[in-house]
């Protein structure tokens, strides 16, 4: 859910609506906002997009008021309904409340209102909040202290913002988990779950810790702990500006990161290899006499992050010999995993904030082990929790599917593979400097690969009435193809696997119709020649079964041609490597199809870009 609070001297509702634009991606099932005006409260929500409150702010406008908080949400207690929006109010109408998060105890803290008389009117977990705020700022008549009342009861993950009618001038905000950073103006100030939300009005921002509340007035902030003692606070500038947050002249978000990939991945690179093509990672803090005693790596992570792990599998194994494991945070830490001080767990996420990965994080350094966090929002919860981060910096990425995190996050894998092998002395050597200069070349692969997608954006037209499209590939090809029909889930609405090219005859080649749309991640012919054999076979197989091959090779392989209904090129690359070139296509591919069959490209249905939920 995103989140956003105002004080200050402009109209707050105009600010709030504003930052919620930014943060829509977060969840987009419901909006809502609460002023304060005239020594009262006004709030309007409304379900589904923005928009519609929007909409309704027209035909039923609020009074103007120089306080106000918003939410956009992503459910998940109760449905998307207009009851269920936020904020919350409590029954006399004086506090209003917005929250993000789940809190764990509500039903016993409904209960127990409800014996003390309380009406609550919707399904949600936040409703209570309201209430017992309420009755916590009756007896001390300080928001920012019944806050902490409140928030030493409650149980779960949650980020909450609340105002009340008694106290015109102050936005509180609490943390738990959820993130929620600070804005400070001149003369006004800012509380998001993003600094998206604010970054036309303020760049220095102030970063909440775990279990804190702040307190917003408009000449300035005051941070405490639950327990009330004074907080140290980190303040820091935000060092992009409001550009990177807009879509600058292209029709959806999607596009415009998709552009930025280039600059996105040589930004990544930028400082880190040396002029001897040496990696010089120095915020991997973790000493150098530990990572060589390090004897496993098991990377976490959700989603298109999961991916990119994936691929760090074969580059760390390959060039350390450091045997790898990937597992889906999710699944992780439910299984007992088996960690201690010499495993390094790798943390992957674009927002820094997913908690499955931040829960799996947390468990592996329960255990002992070392957590590197590979993170592309700076001050989140997961690199601020880990031992050290390696930051991707592909700029915000605002789009619900994610692209340019995508590529960068596979640039800090191949650092992060490379640089344990540096730092352990390998017999790679050799092999380790050539990848080096090789990555350096990529951002300009990757725009040579951007300038020729007008036949892949055709062709995904041509496949629009299409129910499946299945994705194949071998070795790092395979979690590229996962990766393509991951984003062709998420975009287009339809049925899309991604199989392993050799389990094809263990089972999904039963699948394989007259005219099925099958696209083959087609690796080298030089480098690992049985892997390419083997591949070619498996187009022959499916296409002596009716499939339409939809092949992406590299430039100048001329043997996979006949095999090919549709041929995708893409530059010649290592094998390692070729993720970073291979997957654009599939993310036109996807982008593409999500528009000819109508669907909202930057937020897709039932989606959020960032899960602050197990
Ligand atoms: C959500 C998004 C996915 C994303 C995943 C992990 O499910 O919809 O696109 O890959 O979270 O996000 P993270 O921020 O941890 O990389």
């Amino acid at each position: 859910c995103g989140i956003v609070g105002y004080v200050g001297p402009q109209s707050a509702l105009d600010v709030v609506v504003a930052g919620l634009r930014r943060l829509e991606y977060r969840g987009y099932d419901s909006a809502g906002v609460a002023v304060l005006a005239d020594g009262g409260m006004a709030a309007a929500k409304k379900s589904g997009k923005l928009v519609n409150l929007e909409k309704e702010l027209v035909d039923r406008p609020l009074p103007s008021g120089s306080t106000g908080i918003g939410h956009t949400r992503w459910a998940t207690h109760g449905g998307p309904t207009d009851a269920n929006a936020h904020p919350h109010l409590d029954n006399a109408g004086r506090v209003a409340v917005v929250h993000n998060g789940i809190i764990e105890n509500f039903a016993e803290l409904r209960a127990e209102l409800a014996g003390r008389g309380h009406g609550l009117e919707s399904e949600t977990d936040t409703e209570v909040v309201a209430h017992l705020l309420a009755e916590e700022f009756s007896g001390c008549a300080d928001l920012a202290e019944s806050m902490r009342l409140v928030c030493r009861r409650l149980e779960g993950a949650f980020t909450l913002v609340a105002v009340h009618a008694d106290e015109p001038d102050v936005v509180v905000g609490a943390r738990r988990n959820s993130p929620l950073v600070v804005g400070v103006g001149d003369g006004e100030a800012f509380l998001a779950s993003d600094v998206a939300a604010f970054i036309e009005h303020t760049r220095a921002a102030v970063e909440l810790g775990q279990d804190q509340v702040v307190e917003l007035r408009r000449d300035g902030v005051t941070v405490t702990g639950f327990d009330g003692r004074p907080a140290e606070v980190r303040s820091y500038h935000v060092d992009w500006d409001v550009s990177a947050a807009e879509k600058g002249g292209y029709d959806y978000f999607m596009l415009k990161e998709i552009a930025e990939q280039p600059k996105a991945v040589a930004d990544t690179l930028l400082g880190r290899i040396d002029a001897s093509g040496s990696l010089s990672l120095d915020e991997v803090r973790i000493p150098a006499r530990v990572l060589k005693e390090v004897d496993k790596v098991v990377v976490v992570a959700c989603g298109t992050a999961f991916h990119a792990g994936m691929i760090a599998k074969y580059a760390i194994e390959h060039w350390t010999r450091i045997p790898c494991e990937v597992e889906l945070a999710s699944e992780f830490r439910y299984r007992d995993p088996i960690l201690d001080a010499r495993t390094l767990v790798v943390a992957i996420s674009q927002s820094g904030e997913t908690m499955d990965t931040l829960m799996a994080l947390r468990h592996a350094r329960d255990q002992g082990a070392r957590v590197l966090a590979i993170c592309n929002t700076n001050g989140s919860t997961i690199p601020r929790e880990s031992d050290a981060v390696l930051y991707t910096h592909a700029g915000p990425e605002v789009a619900v599917a994610s692209t340019k995190a995508f590529l960068t996050q596979l640039v800090a894998c191949y650092l992060v593979a490379l640089y344990l092998a540096q730092v352990r002395g390998t017999k790679w050597a050799d092999e380790i400097r050539a990848v080096v200069r090789d990555l350096a070349r990529i951002p300009g692969e990757v725009e040579r690969v951007l300038e020729t997608m007008e036949p892949v954006r055709e062709l995904a037209r041509s496949l629009a009435a299409k129910d499946t499209v299945l994705f194949l590939g071998r070795h790092v090809g395979y979690p590229v193809a996962l990766e393509g029909a991951l984003k062709l889930k998420e975009l287009a609405y339809m049925h899309a696997e991604g199989f392993a090219a050799g389990e094809l005859k263990h089972g999904p080649i039963a699948l394989i119709e007259e005219d099925l749309p099958v696209v083959v991640v087609v690796p080298s012919p030089r480098g690992r020649s049985v892997l390419y054999d083997k591949i070619v076979s498996n187009i022959q197989e499916i296409r002596a079964r009716g499939a339409r091959t939809i092949v992406i090779a590299e430039e100048g392989d001329e043997a996979v041609v006949p095999y090919a209904d549709h041929l995708i090129r893409v530059p010649v690359t290592p094998t390692l490597l070729q993720p970073l070139v291979a997957t654009v296509p599939l993310q036109v591919f996807a982008c593409e199809l999500a528009t000819a069959r109508g669907n909202e490209v930057d937020q897709p249905r039932n989606l959020a870009k960032s899960v602050t939920v197990e």
